[in-house]
């Protein structure tokens, strides 16, 4: 960023989640965000957002620096608001959210017009689809769109009715890059079960692309918990990962098909590899404690490299059930003297659920 530039500053915490969820996303954002002690405003139960609003005036860098999306588990989007624009004309909403920024703020290297992934926000987002590349034209025109200056925040035009957006700031490297925080997958035909996007938005939610490139490489070894019917395993053979799937139950004809899977009837909670594996998936039905537990232990003792895996949340006290099962994590790697990453986060494709991405760190 260059010096003239100047960014707006900031007086709410803005964070989209699964509606719902609202009060878990609310607990861990004044969790993780004590020290600037927003007014927690009552949460707009299955609104899919979360709004803090903050005694004083912010930079959008001390916010930025102050907390981050990856360190969350029910944010699927972040960003740092600065103005509310009501009574936007219905002929056009452009010029007025043009000039609001144009006060505030200058300039940003993307526009993401959204609104919340709910009953009532889902029209919403057929507004904001709409207005996206008309946005992005009137911004281009008035020099306050850089999308080379890929450093530069993005400006969040996320509408909270059909005449009221709230404008926000993010930084490309602390917030999703896909709007609303929803990354578009397509189910792939030859998968057995709709839960393979699972574990693909995991691998594209819980570590970055060069990540990916570098820890997930074809010839691979991995380990299936809890398998069948195989969307999982599917998705690791389809990367060209050589598969163990672990589960009772029968695999879909399609997924033994690929010649890169071993399916063997056993328990997951016992059965052990005979040598070490490269990757640890696990979906199995299970009390969240007792499945973190497990992949703490075949991480600690070195029988996989890193895992990926599904927490099911019980319906009450979720936001706890997540603190106690980072924290079973962390007193276990601590006690073998252990480095490691924990990443938590609810997806997209997660209901009642999760996923987890948990690695030795050097
Ligand atoms: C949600 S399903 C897994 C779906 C799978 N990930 C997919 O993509 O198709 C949970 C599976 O865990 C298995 N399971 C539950 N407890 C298990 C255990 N102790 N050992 C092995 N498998 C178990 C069940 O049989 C069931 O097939």
């Amino acid at each position: 960023m260059s010096s003239k530039d100047r960014h707006a500053a900031c007086d709410a915490l803005i964070a989209l989640c699964r509606p719902g969820f609202e009060s878990e996303c609310q607990g861990e954002l004044l969790d993780a965000f004590g020290t600037f002690t927003g007014r927690p405003a009552k949460v707009e139960r299955d609104s899919g957002r979360v709004r803090i609003d903050l005694p004083n005036l912010h930079a959008f860098e001390t916010l930025d620096r102050g907390i981050r999306l990856s360190r969350l588990t029910f944010s699927r989007q972040l960003c740092f608001g600065f103005a509310e624009i009501r009574d936007l004309p219905e002929r056009d909403r452009v010029t007025p959210l043009l000039e609001a920024a144009r006060g505030a703020t200058t300039p940003v290297s993307a526009i993401l017009p959204e609104a919340a992934d709910s009953a009532d926000g889902r029209p919403l987002s057929g507004l904001a689809r709409r207005l996206a590349a008309p946005l992005e034209r009137a911004f281009l025109k008035a020099n306050l769109l850089r999308p080379k200056r890929t450093a530069l925040p993005r400006l969040h035009i996320l509408f909270a009715a059909p005449g009221t957006a709230w404008l926000a700031l993010s930084s490309p490297d602390n917030g999703s890059p896909w709007p609303m925080g929803i990354p578009r997958l397509k189910m792939p035909g030859a998968a057995p079960s709709r839960s393979t996007l699972k574990l693909a938005e995991a691998f594209m939610s819980l570590l970055g692309e060069d990540e990916l490139a570098e820890r997930l490489r074809p010839g691979q070894r991995a380990v299936d918990l809890g398998a069948a019917p195989g969307g999982w395993t599917w998705q690791l053979a389809q990367r060209g990962l050589r598969v163990t799937a672990i589960d009772n139950g029968p695999m879909a004809d399609s997924v033994m098909a690929t010649g890169m899977v071993d399916h063997l009837r056993a328990d997951g909670f016992t059965w052990r590899p005979a040598s070490p594996v490269d990757w640890l998936v696990c979906d199995m039905v299970e009390q969240p404690a007792r499945v973190a537990a497990l992949m703490a232990d075949w991480v600690a003792t070195g029988r996989c490299r890193q895992a990926i895996f599904n927490l099911k949340l019980p319906m009450k006290k979720r936001l706890d059930e997540v603190r106690r099962c980072r924290d079973l994590i962390d007193q276990r790697m601590r006690r073998d003297g252990l480095r490691y990453e924990l990443r938590l986060r609810q997806l997209y494709h997660d209901r009642e659920e999760i996923t987890a991405y948990l690695a030795h760190s050097s």
